[in-house]
């Protein structure tokens, strides 16, 4: 079934156009609305757009399993956007989240005086910053993470560096996304030079590459085989996948960032993930936020 996604992965690659200065989102934004779109014919009636979204799922999963009818803000649930079978599982375990303690471990973390006096707070005074990463830092040429900025905040303070993954760093980070989603913050990426566009270009590329014996892309199971099933899991759709982060994953035990879930999905490429702080995961990273850009933050989040 994935190789029968991996040839059509090639028609749906969005095109690169040469722009002038002044609009250096502009094929970004482009890629963006055409994603939208895409995912809302998609899911606006499987049974009936089988033959063009859905030629490999089965009459049943069609006329019971998928949600019709969704809209660009839904599609920030991940998976359970469209999951009937999933959904009440998950809406029970949301009733008593198992992040909660995570969200005021994180307030403490955020609140904690470093050896100098200082604290995270000293380093981002407004905690409500979820959407806001990652951005470009113009002046280092690099695209930074919030993980990386936590880092950085550590290091120039005279602290070891935290773990990418899980830990501190998805805590800490859980507390962010959690003071987000209260202040009904939104995902605000942008592109606002030419080197910044270069990093989105790269990002971009990394998502459409086919890698390993089977060519798998992110997008081949997260576009074009969004709502198709991949053993017990339905696979999510690209927009939104960045608005619900850290998770806690019943299969983690426990929360884990956005790295360490894409790390697991390019080790079922077969491939070695790139490390969650080096330049090819910020660049997807920052094209795969930039997709989700004006989608409500909406973490922590659990997940199977
Ligand atoms: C073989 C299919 C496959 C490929 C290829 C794949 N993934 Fe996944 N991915 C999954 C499955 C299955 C899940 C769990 C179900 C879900 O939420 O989509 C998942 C989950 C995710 C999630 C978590 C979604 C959420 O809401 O919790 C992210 C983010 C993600 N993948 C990113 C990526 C990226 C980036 C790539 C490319 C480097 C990639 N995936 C490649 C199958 C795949």
């Amino acid at each position: 079934m994935l190789l029968k996604f991996a040839k059509t992965t090639a028609l749906l690659a969005l095109t690169v156009c040469s722009l002038n200065a002044a609009d250096f989102n502009a094929q970004a934004e482009k890629d963006r609305i055409a994603l939208i779109k895409y995912f809302e014919a998609k899911f606006e009636d499987p049974e009936k757009n089988r033959n063009t979204f859905f030629p490999y799922s089965t009459d049943n999963e069609l006329k019971n399993s998928i949600a019709k009818g969704l809209k660009h803000q839904d599609f920030a649930k991940g998976n359970y956007a469209f999951n009937i079978d999933g959904k009440a599982q998950y809406e029970e375990i949301k009733e008593m989240p198992p992040y909660e303690d995570a969200i005021e471990a994180g307030e403490a973390l955020y609140g904690k005086t470093f050896k100098n006096g200082k604290s995270f707070a000293s380093c981002f005074p407004d905690p409500t910053i979820g959407g806001n990463y990652p951005y470009f830092d113009e002046k280092n040429k690099e695209v930074v993470t919030l993980g990386v900025a936590i880092n950085e905040c550590l290091t120039s303070n005279g602290e070891k560096a935290w773990k990418m993954k899980k830990g501190n760093m998805a805590t800490l980070q859980a507390y962010f996304a959690y003071e987000s989603m209260e202040a009904e913050k939104e995902i605000a990426i942008k592109i606002g030079s030419a080197d910044a566009q270069e990093a989105y270009e790269n990002g971009k590329k990394y998502y459409y590459s086919q890698r390993g014996y089977l060519k798998l892309s992110c997008a081949t199971c997260h576009i074009q085989g969004a709502g198709q099933r991949v053993r017990n899991e339905k696979l999510s759709q690209l927009l939104g996948q960045t608005t619900h982060f850290p998770v806690h994953r019943l299969k983690w035990d426990g929360l884990g960032t956005l790295e360490r879930r894409m790390a697991g999905c390019v080790k079922d490429e077969g491939q070695v993930p790139p490390k969650a702080d080096s330049k090819e995961m910020r660049e997807l990273l920052y094209f795969m936020a930039y997709m989700s850009n004006g989608m409500k933050i909406d973490g922590p989040d659990i997940r199977k």
